[in-house]
C-alpha cells in the first residue's frame, strides 16, 4: 500500500540510505508512493549499499548487513533484483545501477 508522501507532485525523488535501516514495508510504500505522484519518465534515486545477484558483496558491507540485522531484524541490506522488481511493478522502468566506487 503506497504511503502517504508529504508531497502531491514531484519532479524526481532521491531516498538515501533507507532501505536497509527499516522494515520492507518503507521500500514498498516509498516506491509504490512515487509511483503515484512522479509523472512519467520522472526518476526515483535509491541511494545506498545492496546486495546484487553475481557480485560479490564486500566485507564490509557483510559485516553492516549483520550489524543491522542485530539491531532490527526486519532491517538488512536489500537485494538490487528485488528492490527492481517492486519498481517495476510500481510502473518505472528498467532500473539505471551506478556502482559506487570503493575510495582507494
Ligand atoms: C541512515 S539514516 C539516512 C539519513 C540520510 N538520508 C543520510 O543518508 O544521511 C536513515 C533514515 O531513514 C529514516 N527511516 C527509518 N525508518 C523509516 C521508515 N519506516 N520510513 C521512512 N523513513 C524511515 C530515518 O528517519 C533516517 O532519517
Amino acid at each position: 500500500m503506497p504511503c502517504a508522501l508529504p508531497v502531491a507532485v514531484a519532479d524526481a525523488i532521491v531516498c538515501i540510505n533507507m532501505v536497509h535501516i527499516s522494515p520492507w514495508s518503507a521500500a514498498v510504500g516509498l516506491i509504490e508512493g512515487a509511483g503515484t505522484i512522479l509523472p512519467a519518465g520522472a526518476p526515483l534515486y535509491l541511494y545506498g549499499p545492496y546486495r546484487q545477484a553475481g557480485v560479490p558483496t564486500a566485507p564490509s558491507n557483510e559485516a553492516f548487513d549483520q550489524s543491522l540485522r542485530d539491531r532490527d531484524p526486519a532491517w538488512g541490506l536489500r537485494d538490487l533484483e528485488a528492490v527492481a522488481e517492486l519498481a517495476g511493478s510500481a510502473g518505472f522502468s528498467a532500473a539505471a545501477i551506478t556502482p559506487m566506487r570503493p575510495t582507494t
